[in-house]
């Protein structure tokens, strides 16, 4: 049956109960309009829109994202690589967009500097796919791993927003400047970002830096990671013992 049809059936049916209520006591009949918005939405549900990611489960938005033609790196992407791991997540990690071999296979830090954040997380007592989810701020390879720009990032940002809705992580690690800036709308780079934690809707979120410069720079940046590293497990309550 129509919305509207239904609408006027049911209003009938309430003004007659108003007027029958009416007559038992005694009172005189007010015509009073009823909300039926709630009830309405119950009986004959709005279509859905299926361009929405609003109410999208995880699987549903993947399948949303494997589809996506809303900037310029679709046209260059072999696979879209959505994230992958434990939902609900203590950890989620998130990085900065795929790299050749993510977009080869379709799944997230695989490469080089995946298996450097696979020791991160081992140092902390994690491991990815039990109790850590893993995605990016753009779900296709920028051209030649260069920096997704700033309409590239808009375009596919709300994905990743309903994802971490979906996956409820504890806390949230973001690795390097383009992920720290794009999911806390900051201009502020890592230095001044990390060591501390920040909050996204509620959120616990600590900012490190990404595992590909840690490998190019790892003099400098080995020790500031891994106090964040300890930030993050002290938030987690994870024990690590008496190592530094
Ligand atoms: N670097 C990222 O930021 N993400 C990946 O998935 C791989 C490398």
């Amino acid at each position: 049956m129509k919305r509207q049809q239904l609408a006027e059936s049911i209003g009938s049916y309430l003004s007659l109960i108003d007027e029958a209520e009416a007559l038992i006591k005694g009172t005189a009949y007010e015509a009073v309009e009823h909300d039926l918005s709630t009830i309405l939405d119950v009986l004959s549900p709005p279509p859905l829109d299926v361009d929405s990611i609003e109410g999208a489960n995880l699987r549903v938005l993947e399948a949303m994202v494997a589809t996506c033609t809303k900037c310029r790196l679709s046209e260059g992407r072999t696979k879209t690589v959505f994230g992958e791991g434990s939902v609900p997540a203590r950890l989620m990690v998130i990085g900065e967009g795929p790299g050749s071999e993510e977009d080869k296979s379709g799944h997230v830090f695989v490469g080089r500097a995946g298996a450097y954040l696979d020791s991160w997380l081992k140092g902390i007592h994690l491991e990815r796919g039990k109790g850590v989810y893993i995605a990016n701020i753009v779900k296709c390879r920028p051209p030649n791993n260069r920096d997704p720009q700033g309409d590239e990032r808009d375009a596919c940002i709300p994905y990743l927003k309903r994802q971490i809705q979906l996956v409820k992580p504890q806390m949230i690690l973001l690795l390097g400047r383009t992920a720290a800036q794009a999911l806390l709308e900051t201009e502020d780079g890592v230095g001044a970002l990390r060591g501390r934690y920040h909050r996204w809707e509620g959120i616990p979120v600590v900012v490190t830096y990404h595992p590909a410069a840690v490998l190019r720079n790892t003099d400098t940046l080995r020790r500031p990671v891994w106090e964040d590293l300890k930030r993050v497990a002290a938030f987690l309550g994870i024990d690590l013992g008496r190592r530094s």
